[in-house]
């Protein structure tokens, strides 16, 4: 055997999402394929979002394509951009240009935990969580969400703490569910850090996943947990917003809560990190077009027209579905338990759900609204049919 303990782990735990990658592949491009599994995009980029990249293309100077860190200009639209959407006082310094949320992730995972260090994580959750802790040889304990309203349980957090939890991984909107935690949550997650933290003589960090920040519906506000907890890090992707996650940038950024003096130590490291993870700045032309770039979002009034169908079929139809408040994912229990099954059986009328297992809930399925209307209203006859066929 030659792939190192490390990969073995990493592999088994997503080897059930690759397994279903490989096997839903050929969607891809098949105008005849109902496909609703992963949040790729099914129509062609957002306006302006070519335009953007495009203005960046023609080198403006000879280092137009050197090495490229964490360039200034980009963290200044960040800093400002994220002040102001999160009414905290970000410095530019506090940010660190990323590939992606994947990049962020990875680079709070090297600033802030050791080998062996135990990284708690929301079930139902993101499936690259686990892997990408394995591959950094740290421990994933899984603290599930409330059943039923998927809410934060705090009270499980609390008890997946030990003396060897260095950060607790939060997402909010959250992915699959859609739910959105208010500022309560965070203040009572606060607590229990902050007593926690004292309690093992160690601080546990926060690290806050968000890149559906800027997806939520109905008006629903969003509270970061940066403002209740001052040891939090945010990571963010453009991937989600822009629905471009083929074109990496994304950033990591410190609270700038942190106490200065830990929030110098924390920064002094970010650029020599993001060289020890393997260079993980992101494209010198992706960085240039970040001003510009946050100027665009996709259509939320008619991703809200798309949730709205699609759940109130469902609903009407008698199927248990989690009303998103934020991302572009529905989540619900299968007609009749077993969420495999209810994916199978639509699958082969050419439907594509994504079920449960994937995030280890076998009875509950995700629907990814980044399909087009077209695609909603030709798949809900056949998603209401099998509904009734298993209930
Ligand atoms: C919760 C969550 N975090 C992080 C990511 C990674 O985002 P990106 O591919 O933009 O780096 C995803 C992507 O699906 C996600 O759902």
């Amino acid at each position: 055997m030659h792939i190192s303990a490390r990969a073995i782990e990493a592999k088994a735990s997503v080897d059930i999402v690759t397994g279903f990658l490989a096997r839903i592949q050929s969607l891809v491009g098949d105008p005849d394929a109902l496909d609703f599994t992963f949040g790729n995009p099914h129509e062609m980029a957002l306006p302006g979002f070519s335009a953007a990249i495009g203005a960046k293309l023609e080198p403006q100077s000879v280092d137009w394509f050197a090495y490229k860190t964490s360039e200034r200009e980009a963290q200044d639209a960040i800093s400002a951009g994220l002040s102001a959407e999160l009414a905290l006082p970000f410095e530019p310094d506090d940010i660190a240009m990323t590939q992606g949320a994947f990049g962020a992730i990875s680079l709070a995972f090297a600033l802030l935990a050791d080998a062996g260090d135990e990284v708690v994580i929301p079930v139902p959750g993101w499936f690259c969580y686990e892997p990408m802790l394995f591959a950094t040889n740290l421990v994933p304990v899984r603290a599930p969400l409330a059943s039923d309203s998927f809410d934060l349980d705090i009270e499980a957090i609390a008890r997946a703490i030990t003396p060897r939890t260095r950060i607790v991984i939060v997402n909010s909107p959250a992915n699959p569910t859609g739910r959105v935690y208010p500022e309560a949550a965070w203040d009572a997650l606060a607590a229990v850090l902050e007593d926690a933290s004292r309690a093992h003589g160690r601080r546990i960090w926060l690290l806050s996943d968000e890149p559906y920040r800027r997806i939520r519906f109905d008006g629903v506000g969003f509270a970061s947990p940066a403002g209740s907890y001052p040891w939090t890090v945010i990571a963010y992707s453009y991937a989600k917003v822009l629905l471009a996650p083929g074109q990496r940038i994304g950033y990591f950024a410190l609270s700038p809560l942190i106490p200065a003096d830990e929030r110098e130590e924390l920064r002094s490291a970010l650029m020599p990190l993001g060289l020890a993870i393997g260079w993980g700045f992101p494209d010198a032309i992706m960085q240039y077009a970040v001003p510009a770039l946050e100027t665009l979002s996709l259509d939320i009034d008619e991703l809200t027209r798309k949730r709205d169908r699609m759940y109130g079929a469902l609903i009407d139809e008698g199927v248990e579905v989690t009303r998103p408040e934020g991302t572009f994912y529905l989540w619900g229990r299968a007609p009749g338990g077993d969420g495999q099954a209810f994916c199978d059986a639509l699958a082969a009328r050419g439907v594509y759900l994504m079920p449960g297992r994937l995030f280890d809930q076998p009875h509950h399925f995700r629907i990814s609204l980044t399909a087009t209307m077209a695609t909603i209203e030709r798949a809900l006859p056949h998603i209401l049919e099998v509904a009734g066929e298993l209930r």
